[in-house]
């Protein structure tokens, strides 16, 4: 197998695009999916200020090594989740990436922020650690943005995540869902950071390779409550589907983009307000975040600022 860039010796295969890349061809034909995505969907300019939300796997950390490469003005932020053993290593990863590149890392607990871990607000409101998870992390990387001056919050969600979160949404006919899945979902109120996904077209393979070849220390575990996840039975189907017919994943992430005004008479329109307690976005008078802190009796931070 031939680079299809230098015609030197590939070593990196994309079936998705039929092409084969050397290690040095392979990254700088990451780069550049990803400026492309960045400036296809207008997601940021060269100067922004930039939160980029790392977990410290593979994908996030290649994001932020691209992102580093391609001179933007981004911060990293790390969410410790405070669950045994699986939090503490994802923190130890990013800080080791962070400290080879000299890179501008912040962290913040989940436990300092509310007085309880993942586990345990899981366990006091009696959801599944993932749904209270989720709503956590929204609430937290916007709050942060906002009240730190950022712009936008960037995600490392890749096409195998957009493509079984497509999947998930047309299975259930989730419509509002389908409305608002975009790589580029932009601020609508002051207080509410836009948010954004470059690696939207890069599979997790790519990601992985990515990864290796430039030598991130990333996390490879999967947090323990995502087993059984149904994102994981969706995932293994498309990368079934993707087997034996290559290009599908990207073709049906493209195809829905193009034909996305299908969903719009689902996009409810929604009066957004701050919320009593914290002063965050909310359409109700006080957010969910707060009403699920006062129901099991967590800390309630009242936070004005920005
Ligand atoms: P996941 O939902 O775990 O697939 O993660 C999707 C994206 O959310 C990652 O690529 C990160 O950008 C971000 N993310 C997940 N977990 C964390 C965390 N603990 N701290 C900061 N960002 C995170
Ligand atoms: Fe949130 Fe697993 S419960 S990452
Ligand atoms: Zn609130």
């Amino acid at each position: 197998m031939r680079c299809q860039i230098c015609r030197g010796k590939a070593s990196v295969e994309v079936r998705q695009h039929h092409a084969a890349f050397c290690p040095n061809c392979f990254v700088e034909y990451f780069l550049k999916q990803i400026r492309r995505n960045i400036q296809a969907h207008k997601m940021f300019s060269p100067t922004e200020p930039l939160l980029l939300v790392v977990s410290g796997g593979k994908d996030s950390l290649s994001l932020w090594d691209a992102l580093l490469r391609l001179g933007y003005n981004v911060t990293a932020l790390h969410l410790d989740l405070g669950i045994p053993g699986y939090s503490d290593r994802s923190r130890e990863t990013c800080k080791s990436f962070a400290a080879q590149r000299g890179a501008e890392l912040r962290i913040v607990s989940v436990d300092e922020e509310f007085g309880l871990s993942i586990p345990e607000l899981a366990r006091k409101s009696r959801r599944v650690p993932c749904a209270v998870c989720g709503r956590v992390k929204r609430y937290l990387f916007n709050r942060y943005a906002v009240e730190g001056g950022f712009t936008t919050v960037v995600t490392g969600h890749n096409l195998d995540d957009e493509v079984s979160a497509l999947l998930g949404n047309l299975l259930h006919w989730q419509t509002g869902y389908l409305a608002r899945q975009h790589p580029h979902l932009p601020s609508t109120h002051p207080k509410l950071a836009k948010r954004v996904k470059p690696l939207y077209t890069l599979t997790e393979r790519e990601c992985l390779a990515y990864a290796l070849i430039q030598r991130i220390p990333f996390l490879a575990e999967e947090c323990p409550h995502a087993e059984g996840a149904t994102t994981i039975l969706y995932k293994e189907a498309l990368n079934h589907i993707e087997e034996a017919s290559p290009g599908t994943k990207l073709a049906f992430m493209k195809g829905f983009l193009k034909h996305k005004d299908l969903f719009k008479a689902a996009e409810e329109e929604v009066k957004l307000k701050e919320c009593a307690l914290c002063g965050q976005v909310t359409t109700e008078d006080v957010c969910a975040m707060c009403r699920l802190r006062e129901r099991i009796g967590a800390r309630v931070k009242i936070s004005k600022r920005g």
